[in-house]
């Protein structure tokens, strides 16, 4: 199972630093999570495309950069996240209008595109799409922050992804990602992968002043027999 970090607890003056850090401790993806300061519930602003555009030149064209768009208007928006250079844009399904013309538009400019639901949303409003995504993203916790507990009743919706996605592949269709985000630490690593999680969003769990990035990590693939 892949491990991302979401950025969020990190120190932003010292992003730079953190990016070179999770590098060398092997970390080949990066989740960046851009809230626009309404669409989350607790009306959080996080960080926009300028300074995607600044991780991007950072880690180099090989580190694979998402961002998850929090936003209120992602339809209007989502090009200039591909101009700022991410490899996959993952939007929520309850803020879009048109699914398929976002996907569509994506890979159009040739960007990955990537849904994601929020726990309170059912899988049912992605699965019509599946074959076009690059990405699906179970949420475990409400977004809007980061540090927030796992929610472990996103076992079902995870697992009903997880047999879609393998119906698909068996059909010869797309090798469709499954994501989980929110709440991932050591403890909780291992449930996921069974679940059928391949890639999993940690933030807290691995930017934390408990230690560092590397030996963060070094735990998180302990528990995951890694
Ligand atoms: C929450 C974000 C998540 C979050 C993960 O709104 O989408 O990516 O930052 O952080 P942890 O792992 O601390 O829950
Ligand atoms: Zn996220």
């Amino acid at each position: 199972m892949i491990i991302t970090p979401s950025i969020l607890t990190a120190n932003f003056c010292e992003l730079g630093k953190t990016m070179d850090e999770a590098i060398a401790a092997g970390i080949e993806w990066i989740h960046l999570d851009v809230m626009d300061g309404n669409w989350v519930v607790n009306r959080t602003i996080t960080f926009g495309p300028a300074l995607i555009k600044s991780i991007r030149d950072r880690v180099g064209p090989n580190v694979f950069v998402d961002c998850h768009l929090m936003v209120t208007n992602a339809e209007e928006n989502w090009e200039q996240y591909v101009d700022a250079g991410v490899d996959m844009v993952i939007f929520h399904v309850e803020a879009v209008e048109d699914i398929q013309g976002l996907i569509d538009k994506l890979h159009a400019r040739g960007c990955q595109a990537g849904a994601v639901l929020n726990p309170a949303t059912d899988a049912s409003t992605i699965l019509p799409y599946l074959s076009s995504l690059d990405l699906v993203l179970v949420m475990s916790v409400v977004p809007g922050k980061g540090g927030q507990s796992f929610m472990p009743e996103m076992e079902e919706k995870t697992r009903t992804f997880r047999a879609a996605i393998d119906a698909q592949i068996e059909d010869g269709g797309r090798a469709t990602k499954l994501m989980i985000d929110g709440g991932i630490k050591a403890h909780n690593a291992a449930q996921v992968a069974e679940w059928g999680v391949e890639v999993a969003v940690v933030g807290s769990g691995l930017i934390n002043d408990k230690g560092s990035i590397g030996e963060n990590l070094a735990e998180i693939h302990r528990a995951l027999g890694a």
